[in-house]
């Protein structure tokens, strides 16, 4: 297991890169910013970033999963960077992180169809940058990605081999995405997981307690079904796949299943809030949104049996969640 120090997170203002910046203590290494000075948007392997980056410690306190400070330890060198290619290639020469976690991504589902290419050069080109800035370091890589792959028809939870097609074109971006990096670096580590919740960015369960603090009645689709993962479970999970080298894909989420509205409705009573306030609908695509699949639970037995048991249930999960939650005031 590498120390935290030898950890490069990618994506640590996302809701799952808080989570393991969190999970590493606050200890592992970031690129300071975001987007604005890493925006893999445009050109991932080719053009060039406006100003220089910094890598930096991340120190967070691992309850808040905030980051507090940085040490920024770059300087000259970075404004020479030329291409987001070289930012990474820079990142790993400079932190030789052994293990990374690629947690970037348009995760905009809705958005992705209106800007299908965008979402595929963050989630297909850039993840082709960052599996080859890390194959070129001799890095070990997880990269993130997703239930979105498949196309719900199947009956029973979905297994790593199932043959993925994705309805949406961000499951097509992350379906590109987990190819290319499969071809730049075969041995990392592919984790797919699924509708996520946890601190630091609002969720599906942040936006239920919202609703339902109104008082008033709001429809949530029951014909959606997948299996919801608290992010601090995840990232942990994550750290013990990583720091085992574990490569090739593995379906990373909470035990059980739930739709949408099952899950609202855990949400609320947690809360504290009248779980009939989600009254149950049908998946309405007349506003244009994304097709998701009816049922996209996965089957996370082989994770398991690395990791030497199943992440906890989902309701148990969301307990800790929303009583944390309850703790800071929110
Ligand atoms: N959320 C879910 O329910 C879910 C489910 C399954 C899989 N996943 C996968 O898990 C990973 C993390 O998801 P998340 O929910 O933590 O995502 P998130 O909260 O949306 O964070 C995404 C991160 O990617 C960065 N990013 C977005 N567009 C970028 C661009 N054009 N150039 C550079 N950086 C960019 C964001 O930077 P800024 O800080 O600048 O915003 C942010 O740090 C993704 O691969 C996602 O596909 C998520």
């Amino acid at each position: 297991m590498p120390d935290a120090e030898e950890i490069l997170v990618l994506g640590h203002r996302g809701l799952l890169g808080q989570a393991l910046v969190a999970a590493c203590g606050g200890r592992c290494q970031i690129i300071e910013g975001g987007r604005e000075v890493f925006d893999l948007a445009r050109q991932p392997l080719a053009s060039a970033p406006a100003g220089g980056l910094a890598v930096g410690q991340a120190q967070a306190q691992a309850s808040l999963g905030c980051l507090r400070a940085r040490l920024p330890v770059m300087g000259q060198e970075a404004s020479q960077a030329h291409s987001r290619l070289d930012v990474l290639r820079l990142a790993l020469k400079q932190g030789r992180p052994r293990l990374v976690f690629n947690c970037l991504g348009y995760t905009d589902v809705d958005r992705a169809e209106r800007e299908p290419q965008v979402a595929e050069a963050v989630n297909g080109r850039g993840a082709q940058a960052v599996a080859r800035a890390c194959a070129e370091a001799g890095a070990h890589l997880v990269h993130l990605s997703t239930d979105f792959v498949f196309d719900g028809q199947e009956k029973r939870p979905y297994r790593e081999d199932d043959p993925p097609a994705p309805l949406s074109a961000y499951g097509h971006g992350k379906l590109l995405g987990e190819r290319l990096v499969a071809a730049e670096l075969p041995g990392a580590l592919i984790a797919r997981s699924a509708w996520l919740f946890g601190p630091g960015r609002a969720s599906f369960v942040d936006k239920v307690i919202a609703q339902g603090r109104t008082g008033r009645p709001f429809p949530v689709v029951s014909d959606q079904v997948g299996s919801p993962t608290y992010t601090a479970d995840l990232a942990r999970a994550l750290l013990d796949l990583g720091g085992r080298w574990v490569g090739g894909v593995l379906h990373v989420v909470n035990q059980g299943q739930a739709s949408r509205h099952e899950l609202a409705q855990k949400a609320l009573e947690l809360a504290g809030l009248d779980p009939g306030l989600a009254r149950p609908a049908h998946t309405d695509l007349a506003g244009g949104g994304a097709r998701r699949p009816a049922y996209s639970v996965l089957d996370a037995g082989r994770a398991a049996r690395v990791l030497g048991a199943p992440l906890p249930e989902w309701p148990e999960a969301l307990a800790r969640y929303i009583a944390g939650r309850q703790e800071e005031g929110a």
